[in-house]
């Protein structure tokens, strides 16, 4: 494993990520974990990851005790580079100018990070201190007009640094640099691949499950489609799958379950059809808040009495088969061996990722079920335990995952959609016909999109009705009042920020022209050029 050592902020998880790009497993540990607990991991390499502080301050993070002096080779980042200078004798000073983004830098010596690349290339910055005196047997292999020691190494010793941010995609060779680190710095092999991970993660599953049963809420969306495809591959027909349809899912979403995910992966699927359910509770609701709520109640209520039927269907058989008869409550009456047939349900499956993990704190979490929409609290007597098959994956590792696992591509590539689902993208109160409305305006705009060829591209693509807006317009020859759509795609990395997409005006003109043709009530399409911040992705 390579150690990423998590100095604040969002800089360590892309560094994970594209570490295993490179097919290097990579893990985040916190700046405060000792020494001897990182080397309890065995790592390969340790990257320190930029940070938000400044190293002269006072309570700045500081690289723990002996990091320097393991043998393990360590590559610094931003921060992590200005960490190492400062804890090696080094010198990091506030410089007058500040340099953020592109920034030329000029190789002096390639070194071995910077091996056989060009002595002049764009690098991405985003620092105001920098180091101006590299440690003693240091070699500066780079600078910039502003940064005297934009990258240094001491390859005896193992120590690399760099000012700028090798894992953003705007530094040119940073992938290159990366590489040169991973394996000809460290003599790391490249082994973690989607065959292995699958084979590993199905291994562990079975080790865990045993002869028990599981069940799975299924929500249409990739995680959990991608978990509880790996989990059936593992333990069969012992996993069933619950698929709540609470009839606020995009067209043909709730097909795509019960139809093909069933097709690709021969799973058990239980489907309860709780349209009516959800509509009654939402009818009248407008504020958004409200709507979540509701959503997320009824969701739980639904999927804890199919699972509570599971679980008694499931418990009454294996009485039966192990002749207990009538339970008599004191454990004492089962049997002490061969009781891993019993068939009780005691596991429930997760769509847990490792940003999830990481941003709890990175504990096990082996007790506390993630307080998603999805499965929120269950109740206390129905008490399982968690397997969560994809903790330690990125959502494009899951992705992968799901394709090697022969899922579709239209459910591994699947945009995220909030759980409370067009529900939320109803402003206003949420009544079939607008559902009808809006799923119809949806499929087209998803449709063009697609052909187009931009769906990767795309982060998310929301497609909004304003139910109580109405405007005038003429389609044939007469007047017509009805409402606006609104259209809001937006490209982002993670959905903590993101921008509104530059969707080529072809596009955006066959949507706009099919929606108004085809929609009935639907006689407006705008577009949404707010980026996040200030505005959010979805309207409510
Ligand atoms: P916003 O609108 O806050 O959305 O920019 C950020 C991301 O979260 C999704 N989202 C939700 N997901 N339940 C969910 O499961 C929700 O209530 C919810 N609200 C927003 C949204 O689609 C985007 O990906």
């Amino acid at each position: 494993t390579v150690l990423v050592v998590d100095f604040g902020a969002q800089y360590a998880q892309l560094i994970a990520r594209r570490v295993r790009e490179c097919n290097v497993f990579s893990e985040i540990v916190p700046c405060t974990m000792p020494v001897d607990q990182m080397l309890a991991k065995r790592p390969k390499a340790i990257i320190l990851s930029g940070g938000p502080s400044s190293v002269y301050e006072a309570g700045a993070p500081a690289a723990p005790a002996g990091l320097f002096e393991t043998g393990v080779p360590t590559l610094g980042i931003c921060y992590g580079h200005q960490v190492m200078a400062q804890a090696l004798g080094g010198l990091v000073e506030n410089s007058d100018v500040a340099e953020y983004g592109r920034t030329a830098v000029n190789v002096i010596d390639g070194g071995v990070l910077l091996a056989g690349l060009p002595s002049l290339q764009a690098v991405w910055m985003s620092h105001r201190d920098h180091t101006s005196a590299a440690p003693d047997g240091f070699t500066i292999t780079a600078r910039t007009d502003v940064t005297p020691v934009a990258a240094m190494e001491h390859p005896e010793r193992g120590l690399y640094g760099v000012q700028f941010h090798p894992e953003v995609m705007h530094t040119e060779h940073g992938m290159a640099m990366l590489r040169h680190f991973l394996f000809d710095a460290a003599g790391c092999r490249p082994g973690w691949t989607m065959v292995n991970i699958a084979e590993e993660a199905i291994e562990t599953v079975r080790a865990q499950v045993g002869g028990k049963r599981a069940i799975c809420g299924l929500s249409g969306g990739v995680d959990s489609a991608v978990a509880a495809a790996l989990v059936q591959r593992a333990i069969g027909s012992q996993l069933t799958c619950v698929f709540v349809d609470h009839g606020l899912l995009r067209k043909g979403e709730a097909e795509q379950v019960e139809k093909d995910f069933v097709a690709a992966t021969g799973v058990d699927l239980h489907v309860v059809d709780a349209q009516e359910r959800f509509l009654t509770a939402l009818a009248g609701v407008v504020d958004p808040e409200e709507k979540r709520k509701i959503i997320g109640r009824e969701f739980i209520r639904v999927f804890e009495s199919a699972a509570r039927e599971i679980v008694d269907v499931h418990a009454a058989r294996s009485e039966a088969r192990d002749g207990v008869g009538a339970a008599g409550g004191s454990g004492g009456s089962s049997p002490q061996e061969g009781h891993d047939e019993s068939g009780e349900v005691e596991f429930l499956v997760q769509g847990t990722l490792y940003p999830d993990v990481v941003e709890s704190g990175g504990g096990t979490g082996a007790a506390n079920i993630k307080s998603h929409h999805n499965v929120g609290g269950l109740p206390e007597d129905l008490r399982f335990r968690l397997v969560e098959p994809l903790r330690t994956l990125f959502k494009d590792e899951v992705r992968a995952l799901g394709e090697q696992l022969g899922l579709p591509a239209e459910i591994v590539w699947r945009q995220p959609f909030p759980g409370p689902g067009l529900g939320i993208r109803i402003i206003g109160e949420v009544t079939r016909e607008r559902l009808d409305l809006l799923r119809e305006a949806d499929a087209i705009a998803r449709e063009e999109l697609t052909a187009a060829g931009l769906d990767r591209d795309i982060w998310q693509f929301p497609v909004v009705l304003l139910a109580d807006v109405r405007s005038v317009g003429v389609q044939g020859d007469s007047r017509t009042y009805g409402h606006p759509v609104v259209l809001r795609p937006v490209t982002s990395e993670d959905a903590m920020t993101a921008d509104w997409a530059r969707l080529p005006y072809d596009v955006l003109q066959r949507i706009s022209t099919r929606i108004t043709n085809e929609v009935r009530e639907i006689n407006r399409v705008v577009v949404d050029i707010t980026s996040k911040p200030p505005g959010t992705i979805e309207w409510e």
